[in-house]
This record gives C-alpha cells, sequence and structure tokens, in this order.
C-alpha cells in the first residue's frame, strides 16, 4: 500500500523545549503504524533543528527546514544555506509557503532558485502554492497554479522528481481566518496542479509526484479530503500542534486512505 504522506510545518510556533516535546510525544502516539503505514514529516523553525534531529529515532519522522538560501555561502545575512542544513541531516525542505510569498515577498523565481538548490543538495522539497482569494474571484486560480509551478520547475530535470513533493494550499484556506477548501474543490485543483505536472515532466514522471492539501485541515474535514482521488496527503497547521491531536486525526484519516488505496 502506498504511505499516506502526512505532516505539519509548526511555523513560528515552538521553542526548542517545545518541539522537543512535541516529537517526542507524535513518535510515542503513532509508533504503532508509523513505519508501515504513514509516512510523517514536520518542519519546525529553524533554532530547534539540532535538538529536533537528535531527538527524532530512526526513520519514524522525516525533519524538514521552512526555508533554504538560493546561495551555498557567503553574503546572505539572515539566510540558511544548504551546507547548514546538510550539516543538521535535515531530509526535506519547504520552499514558497504562502507567508514566506505573501508577507515576506519571496517571489516565483525565488523560489525557482531554492527549489534548484533544494533539489541539487538532495532533500526532499516540498513546492507550496495557492492561490490568493483575489485570484480566485478574478478565476484566475488555474491560471496562477500553472505559473508558480512551472516557474519554481524551471531547469528543474525530470529525473529530480522523486525528490518533490507539491502542497497545494490555497491561501484564502490558511490560517485563523481561513476558510477550509471544499473537498469538490481541493480535488479540481489537485488534478489541474496533476496536468500542469504532467505536461511539465512528462505524464510517466509527472504522475508520481505526490500532492498534498493544505489550508484549515482540521479533524471535522480531514476525512473528506483523504477519500478524494488526487489528494494525495495532508499538510497540516494548527491542528496538528498538539501531538495527540495530530495522532487521532492520523489514525482518523488512515482507514479512507487504505480503503482508496486498496
Ligand atoms: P493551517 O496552516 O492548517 O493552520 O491553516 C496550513 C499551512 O499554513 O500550511
Amino acid at each position: 500500500m502506498k504511505k499516506l504522506l502526512i505532516g505539519t510545518n509548526t511555523k513560528m510556533t515552538k521553542t526548542i523545549s517545545e518541539t522537543k516535546q512535541f516529537l517526542t510525544e507524535l513518535q510515542e502516539l503513532t509508533n504503532p503504524i508509523n513505519e508501515t503505514e504513514i509516512s510523517l514529516f514536520v518542519i519546525p523553525s529553524f533554532t530547534t533543528l539540532v535538538e529536533a534531529r537528535s531527538c527524532i529515532t530512526g526513520k519514524s519522522i522525516a525533519l524538514g527546514a521552512q526555508n533554504i538560501s538560493w546561495g551555498e555561502t557567503g553574503q546572505f545575512t539572515g539566510e540558511i544555506s544548504p551546507r547548514m542544513l546538510d550539516e543538521i541531516g535535515i531530509d526535506m525542505v519547504m520552499i514558497g509557503h504562502s507567508e514566506r510569498r505573501h508577507v515576506l515577498k519571496e517571489d516565483d523565481f525565488m523560489v525557482n532558485l531554492k527549489v534548484l538548490n533544494s533539489l541539487k543538495h538532495g532533500f526532499i522539497t516540498l513546492l507550496c502554492v495557492g492561490e490568493t482569494k483575489i485570484q480566485k474571484e478574478y478565476g484566475i486560480a488555474d491560471e496562477t497554479l500553472r505559473t508558480q509551478i512551472l516557474i519554481a520547475l524551471k531547469d528543474v530535470d525530470p529525473s529530480f522528481a522523486k525528490q518533490l513533493i507539491i502542497a497545494y494550499e490555497p491561501v484564502w484556506a490558511i490560517g485563523e481566518e481561513g476558510i477550509p477548501a471544499t473537498k469538490e474543490y481541493a480535488q479540481e485543483k489537485h488534478l489541474r496542479i496533476k496536468q500542469v505536472l504532467n505536461d511539465r515532466l512528462g505524464k510517466a514522471v509527472g504522475e508520481t509526484v505526490p500532492v498534498l492539501y493544505g489550508g484549515s485541515v482540521n479533524s471535522e474535514n480531514a476525512e473528506d479530503l483523504i477519500s478524494m482521488d488526487g489528494i494525495d496527503g495532508l499538510f497540516v497547521g494548527r491542528s496538528a500542534w498538539d501531538a495527540l491531536k495530530f495522532s487521532q486525526l492520523i489514525q482518523k484519516v488512515l482507514p479512507h486512505w487504505k480503503k482508496r488505496n486498496q
């Protein structure tokens, strides 16, 4: 069976000790199902990564970083280089999260350079895309997603596809003010994204890239979302930051995932 791909970005919320506690609890709670049925990842703040690495036993949880520089070393004040992440033993890097794009003004071209750097250094690369409320209202959500993906993947050789994961996170769905996408809307956009990936990477390769849904995923809507063909996993924010609630959410969605993948 294909593993359920599910994870969380803890954004700028947890200190080192809070992250360690979260990871310890999450491992205990998900231990019986971890290795065979789910592929779990956690993306905490930079300051926590060294301790988080030593806190994770074996391959139970993939550890991710919230950003990466497009440079190798040198004059990039405040940025984090692939060498630094490599030294810690990071598994994955998230690029282009909506808050990086909209609050910190990262554009598609920066995202592209970061994607290239992350792939080159062997990290699993979680590329986030999603339209804003205005883009949705103007009827250009599909065009926005296509543009974001095509620019982000410029010069990416299809041979790197096995390192690639896409998270579809509509900006209007994210955070406390967010309204989660309906399962039908999410599915439609996932299928569009898959079409773009097929066009860009070739069908045989494009089809292998998982597309996760994120944006106000919670214990009420997670089962419906994961039941939809085309939704290959979930990227959870607030509803995952309590280890017990996150593990309960995982337990809830797993049977639906298994049913779809029998
Ligand atoms: P949320 O965050 O689940 O709290 O909306 C999702 C995200 O930003 O990835």
